[in-house]
């Protein structure tokens, strides 16, 4: 069993407004037991810059736990890497595929460099395949990137989301070792299914976006909603509890 926290769109832009959300998040976070890791899903910082990766490592460094990163379409690869990863800076996919607790993250790059909507390039799908065939252990896996590959009913996240998501989900049919799908990207808590398994958005730390059901939708993203997390238990049958928290 793996217990991990998940937050997503920090969008780090050196103004006290993000800043201080994020540090609301991790203080609510910092305390948990028995807490494996924490993942997060993109746009950690709001215009890829050196100096927001460094604020981003600075508000990030208090949690005691591995802390899972990917990029999303606001940040920037050539910057990101070198910022919160230790690597070279480099124009490529950042794909990496990390074990917490016995299961393996598949941490995959969904940008497409310059635009708003994602998908998952050949050579993420063909570094996902490989991954997946070289794994040793037969434990489960997760797989998170920021763009969600599924309609989430907000027109003005659904023209931006994961396009091309036929070939993932012909991917993780023959995979039934992929317990969850986790993305961010859409500021908003919600979930679905995605190829049979449970597809988890995280909520937004910087903001939420509204369902066009609730009232002010007309200005589609509440700024004065709380930013939030989701706890994620993955359990010994690989079934895939979330709670929500907003803070
Ligand atoms: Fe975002
Ligand atoms: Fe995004």
């Amino acid at each position: 069993m793996i217990t991990f926290a998940h937050i997503s769109d920090l969008h780090i832009d050196l103004r006290e407004r993000a800043t201080e959300r994020a540090r609301r998040l991790v203080a609510a976070l910092r305390p948990m037991h028995d807490l494996d890791a924490v993942l997060v899903t993109g746009d950690i910082a709001d215009h890829g810059t050196a100096p927001e990766y460094d604020l981003v490592r600075e508000l990030l460094e208090p949690l005691r736990v591995p802390v899972l990163v990917l990029p999303g379409n606001h940040d920037v690869r050539e910057t990101f890497g070198p910022g919160l990863l230790g690597l070279p800076s480099s124009g490529r996919e950042i794909n990496q595929a990390v074990t917490v607790a016995g299961v393996d993250f598949l941490l995959c790059d969904s940008v497409i460099p310059r635009r708003s909507d994602g998908e998952l390039s050949d050579a993420t799908l063909n570094w996902m395949k490989a991954a997946l065939d070289g794994r040793e252990g037969d434990g489960p896996v997760m797989v998170a990137f920021h763009h969600p590959p599924a309609v989430l009913h907000i027109p003005t996240i659904d023209r931006i989301r994961q396009h091309g998501e036929q070939r993932l989900a012909g991917l993780l049919k023959a995979r039934p070792e992929v317990a969850a799908v986790l993305c961010g990207h859409a500021h908003t808590a919600a979930t679905t299914l995605f190829a049979g398994r449970p597809l988890v958005v995280g909520p937004g730390c910087v903001s939420t976006t509204l369902h066009p059901a609730e009232p002010g939708a007309q200005n589609v993203v509440s700024p004065d909603a709380p930013p939030g997390y989701a706890l994620h238990v993955l359990d010994d049958e690989a079934r895939l509890v979330t709670h929500f928290r907003a803070v």
